[in-house]
């Protein structure tokens, strides 16, 4: 589908219309124009990538098959799209359209069999940048989630097109994250933007911390936020656990008294 076309042509603002689908590789070229449209707003774009507007076709190429990788490891990444109804041909079609993305971490101690990205020969990128937002990301990552080990899916990225946000594909992707934690009783983890922190805090999801990239002795730096969230398993019910739970510490203390002073 020509992406010009589909601009022209006003998006359905209807949420309820929005669908929520696993990406196939037929997806790359959507899912990639979602990238470029949706991930300058995370200021990691312009600091890893400032070059992308002389070089759009460098970015494209590598964005494009970043996602590829992401989609040839379906034991370690879940690829989920949202899409929206569109009409093209001047109105006369109305077809279904990817809009937003989420790529899940199902596995993190799985290793990424993912490329460099090509760091060192693309034009549009920062490689210094690149290296240094790679390791602080891996450094947060350690610091504030190893512990978890694989009782975790991870949020590794979160965009929606920004001609359709605020009708709720973002939430909708997240959802889907928090049944799967809810369901295996793991925790939600995510190295957030600012945008995506003010999503995931609407969400009602905890932030632990922040960390700052930055390459030692320039001005330019990004802050990151690091987010988790733990859901009740499944089946879970205050209204069960409760009266268990004090039922045996009554159990507890009677017995306490009992033998216990002995
Ligand atoms: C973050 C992002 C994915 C949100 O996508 P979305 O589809 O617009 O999200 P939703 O429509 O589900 O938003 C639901 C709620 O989250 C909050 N929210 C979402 N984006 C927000 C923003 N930019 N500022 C403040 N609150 C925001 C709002 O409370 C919103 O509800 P409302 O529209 O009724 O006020 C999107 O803004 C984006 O692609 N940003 C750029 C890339 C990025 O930073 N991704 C996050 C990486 S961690």
């Amino acid at each position: 589908m020509d992406e010009e076309s589909v601009k022209a042509e006003p998006p359905a603002r209807n949420s309820e219309q929005l669908i929520m689908r696993p990406a196939t590789k037929a997806d790359l070229d959507s899912i990639t124009w979602i990238v470029e449209g949706g991930f300058p707003d995370d200021p990691g774009c312009s600091y890893k990538y400032p070059y992308r507007a002389e070089y759009p076709a460098d970015f494209w190429k590598w964005t494009r098959r970043e996602y590829e990788e992401y989609l040839d490891q379906p034991e370690k990444y879940v690829t989920l799209v949202t899409t929206a109804p569109v009409s093209v041909d001047g109105g006369k079609t109305v077809t279904h359209k990817p809009v937003s993305l989420a790529v899940w971490d199902i596995s993190v101690e799985t290793k990424s069999n993912g490329s460099d990205l090509g760091i060192d020969k693309r034009r549009d990128a920062n490689p210094g940048h690149m290296r240094v937002y790679a390791s602080t990301m891996a450094y947060a990552f350690e610091k504030y989630f190893v512990r978890y080990g694989e009782r975790q899916i991870h949020l590794a990225w979160l965009i929606t097109h920004p001609d359709f946000r605020r009708r709720g594909a973002g939430t909708m992707l997240c959802d889907w994250g928090r049944d799967m934690a809810s369901q295996r009783g793991w925790m939600w983890t995510v190295i957030a933007s600012p945008m995506g922190m003010s999503l995931y805090q609407h969400l009602g999801w905890n932030m632990v911390g922040t960390e700052t990239i930055r390459v030692q002795e320039e001005d330019e730096s990004v802050d990151i936020y690091i987010m988790e969230e733990r859901f009740k398993p499944a089946g879970w019910q205050a209204s069960v656990v409760t009266p268990i739970a004090t039922l045996a510490s009554l159990s507890f203390g009677a017995l306490y008294y009992i033998f216990g002073r002995t």
